[in-house]
């Protein structure tokens, strides 16, 4: 039986992979904030019994400490990971800077340092299954945002835009760095962009953009069923190298400054001291 871990697995593109690999008999790790969304994901996967295969994680993936505990609780409670998938995110795009606990800007925190730390600490797991796989979903070939070399935790001149867009781009070098920081691995690493999908995102945004985000979204968005179904057939035939990016069913050519390996190989040495005592 294969093992799907999901971050952000009880709603949106997360839940529509959750609900797809427990119907084909996986075990699914769905991993989430809110407890009752991942209580309801057996009985909606409709599979009987999908209990024992559907297991739920509640975390909060903006802590760093708690990313490391859900690396232990994985290892210790599962031989091999085929898949592990990053769709964790939660837009702060308006409203004040914040930080957690830990020290780190919101979006700096949950939609990279948590992926970050569970790619890296869960190799030795992937590496145990024969096609393990990584997924992380965000929006490579979109040219918008930039990491801020001097100030990664946006201090200065901070908008939620910026830190949002800013996490975005540091996926896309998280992908990059991958397979030079793990030679030989037999990992594949994929940065995946969806395109605009109709899932619960803009319950999240204060009006009356989450209004206007929702018509758009009636008109322009694909539903998560359906956009899902080019992620299913990654995640089951990864391509052949280390490290791909796709928007939708097109493959990205890797260059310009969103992949460049000495930026990521960069970013991967700030990461691991920023997090190092964490
Ligand atoms: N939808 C789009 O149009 C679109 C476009 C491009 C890229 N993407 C990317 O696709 C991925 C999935 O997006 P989506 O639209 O499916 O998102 P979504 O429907 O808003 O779901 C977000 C998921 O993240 C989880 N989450 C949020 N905060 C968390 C926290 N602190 N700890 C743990 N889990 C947390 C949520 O679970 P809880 O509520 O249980 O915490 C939920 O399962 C994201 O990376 C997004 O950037 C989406």
């Amino acid at each position: 039986m294969q093992t799907v871990v999901i971050t952000g697995g009880t709603d949106g593109l997360g839940r529509g992979l959750a609900l797809h690999y427990l119907r084909l008999g996986a075990h699914v790790l769905v991993v989430g904030s809110t407890a009752a969304k991942g209580e309801a994901l057996p009985a909606a996967a409709e599979t009987c019994p999908a209990g024992g295969r559907a297991t739920f994680l509640q975390v909060d993936l903006t802590s760093v400490a708690a990313a490391r505990e859900l690396v232990t609780t994985i290892e210790d409670g599962c031989p091999s990971v085929d898949k592990l998938v990053f769709c964790a995110q939660r837009y702060r795009l308006f409203g004040p800077r914040t930080v957690t606990p830990e020290g780190f800007e919101h979006s700096f925190a949950l939609a990279y340092l948590s992926r970050y730390v569970l790619g890296h600490g869960l190799r030795r797991t992937l590496e145990s299954a024969s096609r393990p796989v990584v997924m992380n979903v965000g929006t490579p070939g979109v040219p918008l945002g930039r990491i801020h070399w001097e100030d990664l935790q946006v201090t200065r001149r901070y908008s939620g835009t910026k830190a949002t867009l800013q996490s975005f781009r540091a996926n896309d070098l998280l992908g990059a760095a991958f397979p030079a920081v793990h030679a030989d691995t037999p990992i594949r690493y994929v940065c995946y962009n969806p395109g605009v999908v109709a899932t619960g995102m803009p319950d999240h945004l204060p009006q009356p953009l989450r209004a206007l985000t929702k018509t758009s979204f009636a008109v322009l968005a694909t539903s998560p069923e359906k956009a899902v179904e080019p992620m299913i057939r990654l995640l089951d035939e990864p391509p052949d190298p280390a490290f791909t990016a796709y928007r939708k069913t097109r493959r990205l050519r890797l260059t310009g400054p969103a992949f460049d390996l000495d930026s990521a190989m960069r970013l991967h040495h700030l990461t691991r001291e920023l997090i190092r005592d964490r």
